[in-house]
C-alpha cells in the first residue's frame, strides 16, 4: 500500500480542484428540476468544468465510464451513467462530480430531490449525511481507519438502515483512487494510522434495505439487490495534525 502525503504546496492544489467540485454541485442543483434528462444534467455539468472552470472532468474515459459525471436515481447506489432517463417527481437523485485541476482531484456528491421527497427517502438521505459527517469528524493524525468506518456504521445501523460493503471512500490527490481504501464499516482503533498530509474522500452508501448491491449488465451501474432506496453524500477531506479540513466544502453544506 502506498499512502501520498501531501506536500503544503500540494495541499493547496487540492484546495482549489475541491473547490471548483463543490461550485459544480452548487451550480447544478438549481437544474435538478421534473423534466430535465440525466444527459441534460451531464452536459451542463461538463460545459461548466470545462469552458468555465478550465479543468477536466475526471470520470469521462475513466476506465471506460462514457460521462462526466455519475447520476444515481432512487435504488442506484452509485456510478449511475447520465442518459434519456427524465426526472419526474418524488426522485431521489445523487451527483458525484471529480474535477481535475493543474494535476489534482477533488471529488464531492450530494442527494438532490425532485419535489418534496417521501418520508423515507429523506430520513435515508439525513442518516447518510449524518454518517458522513461522523466519520469526517474521527479524521486526526494518529487516529485510525477503523475509528471512521466504525462511527459510519454505528450511525447507521442504529437508524435501522445499512451499509454499503463493496464500494468504499479512497486516497485521492494526482491519482483518482488511491490508497488507501476508506471502509464505511468497521472497528475503532484498528486499520490503517492516519497522518497529517493524507487526502482522502468519506462517500458512505447507504441502503433502507439489505445492504447487497448488484451490478447491472452495462458494467457500471450499481444497484440494490432488494430494489430498496439508496442515498450517499461524498467529500474529499485533507487530514491534519489537530483534524481535518474538508476540501469540498460549500457554503450549502450547512443547509442540508
Ligand atoms: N466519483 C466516484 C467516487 O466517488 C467514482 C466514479 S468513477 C466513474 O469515487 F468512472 F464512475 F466515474
Ligand atoms: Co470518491
Ligand atoms: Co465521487
Amino acid at each position: 500500500m502506498t499512502v501520498t502525503i501531501k506536500t503544503p504546496e500540494e495541499q493547496d492544489r487540492m484546495r482549489v480542484a475541491g473547490r471548483l467540485a463543490a461550485d459544480v454541485l452548487d451550480m447544478i442543483g438549481e437544474h435538478v428540476r421534473a423534466g430535465i434528462t440525466t444527459d441534460q444534467l451531464d452536459a451542463i455539468c461538463h460545459a461548466y468544468i470545462t469552458d468555465v472552470q478550465k479543468a477536466i472532468p475526471a470520470p469521462l474515459n475513466y476506465r471506460g465510464f462514457p460521462k462526466s459525471i455519475c447520476t444515481s436515481i432512487n435504488h442506484v447506489v452509485c456510478h449511475g451513467i447520465p442518459g434519456d432517463r427524465t426526472l419526474k417527481a418524488g426522485d431521489a437523485i445523487n451527483i458525484d462530480v471529480t474535477v481535475i485541476k493543474d494535476g489534482f482531484h477533488g471529488d464531492t456528491s450530494r442527494m438532490f430531490f425532485v419535489g418534496k421527497p417521501g418520508v423515507q427517502a429523506q430520513r435515508l438521505s439525513d442518516v447518510a449525511y449524518e454518517g458522513m459527517w461522523l466519520g469526517i469528524a474521527e479524521l486526526a493524525a494518529g487516529k485510525r481507519l477503523g475509528d471512521v468506518g466504525a462511527a459510519i456504521q454505528k450511525h447507521v445501523e442504529k437508524n435501522r438502515f445499512s451499509v454499503v460493503r463493496e464500494y468504499c471512500g479512497h486516497g485521492i490527490g494526482r491519482v483518482f483512487h488511491e490508497d488507501p481504501q476508506v471502509l464505511h464499516y468497521g472497528s475503532a482503533g484498528t486499520g490503517l494510522e492516519l497522518r497529517a498530509g493524507m487526502t482522502l474522500t468519506v462517500e458512505p452508501m447507504v441502503n433502507a434495505g439489505k445492504a447487497g448491491v448488484k451490478l447491472l449488465p452495462d458494467g457500471w451501474t450499481v444497484v440494490t439487490k432488494d430494489h430498496s432506496l439508496s442515498a450517499q453524500w461524498e467529500h474529499t477531506i485533507l487530514v491534519t495534525e489537530s483534524g481535518y479540513e474538508v476540501l469540498t466544502l460549500s457554503a450549502l453544506d450547512r443547509l442540508f
